[in-house]
């Protein structure tokens, strides 16, 4: 090909708005028949018996769908089976000696672990035994607060073979978060650890999750501490009296094995803490039935995970992501899941991929903050490594921009992979809006279709579809397997948050209950869904749910500051970064020491991956003459965009002067 040539294909590739999945990858593709679509809408709900027939029970279920009290649904109604027997036991046979989790540390010398089904299947048993041991009966929550080290996956099928339910903090929150948590739940055992690497450097972890643990209202049973440091990088930990090691509990249970309890399908399997309008994390309660047959059926069909593959999602397990496409899903279909301790710069910029050549990874799930990122750093590392074992590519977590997506096709995936852009949320369980691989034609930036026997809909205020091209909100019409059940212990709020808005709250008939997922999209003229973001307060900072309530009580919490209002601003490579707009309290000045204390502020109350791009502080906020702050002016002040309109403002001027004291920063 000559210089001319490249150049011409290159300015095609700029142009080209739609891609059909490369021949090859559809003849082997695990779903391949349009027919599906069809199929699945006229036999609905009995279509999701595929689903459910992707796992083994112990006792199968009556009703594939209860739909009586709605939108409390129940899906395969007094079926039995238990999560982990079918994440392991099943697998035995067959896939023993294959690998189930291969993980791969922060680049030290002793890095690396593979956990064949048999590893895993043993030391999950030990674990199980050792929890038994400490006292937790089924459904008692155990909350996991552990970075990405082997022991998490581990934990959480154990507990799930002993009915007892997890809910996993993200390691990176702090200790507040991991509090608010634990005493949402009610939670009285914690599984965590020492400490663990950053980019090569020890970090301490414990005293972190003792801090939690002191603000835990009611009795904590015990503790157990996992050592992921070595010696000489410990942090002079002393554990308490309460807190056990994991190395020892394990060693105590060696060979023991233990009967996976069995679950109802609508017994809960996990709680996972998210973010939404008020400050309060919302306790979203999946069960074991629908979920895990959402989890593995949308493995199977959208990530096309088969059990020779080895498959790598990058995702944090602290995420509904991790929950459910790195653990439940992969192992439940019997296939080799990757998981990355590290960070993708470090040792270098190559680092995801090298694991990709290394382990001849077969498909990569990702989030479009990452490949920003990469886009950033430049095409020359990845085209140091080898690729070519890649079949297919999928993004999560947030809208991808065509560029982004141009990018991840030519540069990672050389063109001969489908992506799939997969839209769904903490709350589904699993995938809703996405082309299927094998299937439909590719739209960059536009997610696709939503899935076979999914009802997704782009309706207006009042509930009506709205036309091709307009924007709307995306809503769901039908109730499916993978969706929450409630928020934890909060049926009320569960149809506050979920349902108030376009369903008929009166009404016992399920057509007149419609899920809103609190996103804004638009449909185009062959149903493809392009998903625009939260029309709510939550910000979406590198695919990562954040409040903006409690970003700002974490804020007004600081000595000195009076009110504070907090938006999301466009990000070049975290799609949205945190602006903050803080009024100081009488006698105090705003100045670097009182930005570096609300900095502070936030990451005690949540976490680094709050802090704020930008804090500025100003002596009013925009306010409608009701007194609510016009976050939509802060936000085209963060974007350095056109001021909206202020002529509802109780104080017109302010937005001038915040404006003109960013730009003087
Ligand atoms: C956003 C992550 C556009 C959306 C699995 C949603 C997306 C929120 C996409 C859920 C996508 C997720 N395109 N936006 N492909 N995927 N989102 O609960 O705003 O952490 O409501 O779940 O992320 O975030 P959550």
């Amino acid at each position: 090909m000559s210089d001319e040539d490249g150049v011409q294909l290159e300015a095609r590739l700029e142009e080209q708005e739609a891609f059909d999945p490369p021949e090859e990858f559809v003849e082997q593709a695990n779903v391949s028949e349009k027919s599906i679509y069809e199929e699945f809408e006229e036999n609905w709900p009995e279509c999701w018996e595929q689903a459910a027939d992707l796992l083994d029970w112990e006792e199968s279920y009556d009703e594939v769908l209860d739909a009586s009290n709605p939108p409390f649904y129940e899906w395969f109604t007094d079926g039995k089976l238990n999560a982990s027997a079918n994440c392991l036991d099943r697998h035995l046979d067959e896939r023993g000696d294959e690998a189930a989790i291969e993980w791969v540390g922060e680049p030290l010398e002793e890095g690396n672990r593979t956990y064949t089904y048999e590893d895993l299947h043993r030391e999950v048993n030990e674990f199980a035994a050792a929890l038994r041991e400490m006292g937790v009966g089924e459904d008692d929550v155990v909350t996991m607060y552990m970075p990405m080290i082997p022991e998490l996956p581990i934990a959480m099928l154990a507990c799930a073979r002993i009915g007892a339910p997890h809910s996993v903090v993200f390691a990176g929150f702090s200790a507040d978060a991991l509090a608010t948590r634990m005493n949402a739940a009610d939670s009285e055992y914690l599984v965590t650890c020492d400490g663990y690497y950053r980019r090569g450097d020890p970090l301490d972890h414990l005293n972190k999750a003792n801090d939690g643990l002191a603000g835990v209202e009611h009795f904590v049973s015990d503790a157990v501490v996992v050592e992921r440091l070595r010696d000489g990088d410990g942090f002079g930990h002393d554990l308490a009296d309460d807190q056990r090691t994991y190395a020892d509990l394990v060693a105590e249970q060696a060979g023991e094995t233990v009967e996976p309890v069995e679950r109802d399908a609508e017994d809960m399997l996990f709680l996972m803490y998210t973010s939404g309008t008020t400050g309060q994390p919302k306790g979203v309660k999946h069960t074991t039935g629908g979920y895990l047959s959402w989890a593995a059926w949308t493995s199977q069909a959208v990530l096309d995970i088969e059990p020779e593959d080895t498959y790598f999602c990058s995702a944090d397990i602290g995420w509904i992501t991790g929950h459910s496409y790195i653990v439940y899903g992969p192992l439940a279909l019997g296939t080799t899941t990757m998981m990355y301790e590290g960070t993708p710069d470090y040792p270098e910029r190559d680092r995801l991929w090298e694991i990709v050549e290394e382990y001849e990874a077969n498909q990569l799930y990702t989030a479009p903050t990452a490949i920003r990122a990469f886009m950033k750093w430049g095409s020359e590392y990845p085209d140091r490594h080898d690729l070519s074992s890649l079949r297919l590519l999928g993004t999560v977590g947030e809208p991808i921009n065509p560029r982004a997506w141009k990018w991840y096709y030519k540069h990672i995936g050389d063109k001969s992979c489908p992506i799939v852009d997969t839209w769904w949320q903490t709350e589904t369980g699993g995938m809703m809006v996405t082309t299927l691989p094998g299937i439909g034609t590719m739209k960059p930036g536009s997610a696709g279709p939503p899935l076979p026997g999914v009802d997704a809909q782009i309706v207006d205020t009042d509930g009506t579809q709205v036309d091709a091209g307009r924007a709307g909100y995306l809503t769901v019409q039908k109730p499916w397997p993978g969706m929450l059940r409630t928020l934890y212990k909060n049926d009320e709020r569960y149809i506050d948050e979920y349902w108030r808005e376009y369903s008929d709250t009166d009404s016992d008939d399920m057509e007149d209950w419609v899920y809103f997922p609190e996103d804004g999209a638009k449909i185009d003229d062959d149903g493809y869904i392009t998903v625009l973001g939260r029309v709510d307060d939550v910000i979406n900072v590198s695919g990562h749910r954040l409040g903006t309530m409690e970003i700002e009580s974490a804020i007004v919490g600081v000595e000195g500051v009076a009110e504070a209002a907090v938006v999301g601003g466009d990000h070049e490579v975290k799609g949205e970064a945190v602006y903050a707009y803080v009024i100081t309290e009488e006698g105090y000045e705003g100045g670097d020491g009182l930005r570096l204390r609300v900095v502070g502020g936030i990451e005690d109350a949540i976490g680094p991956i709050a802090r704020p791009e930008s804090v500025v502080f100003t002596p009013e906020l925009p306010k409608t003459r009701s007194g609510k702050i016009m976050r939509r002016l802060l936000e085209d002040i963060a974007n350095n965009d056109e001021l909206g309109d202020t002529s509802t403002l109780r104080n017109p001027d302010v937005v001038e002067d915040i404006a003109a004291s960013v730009s003087d920063d």
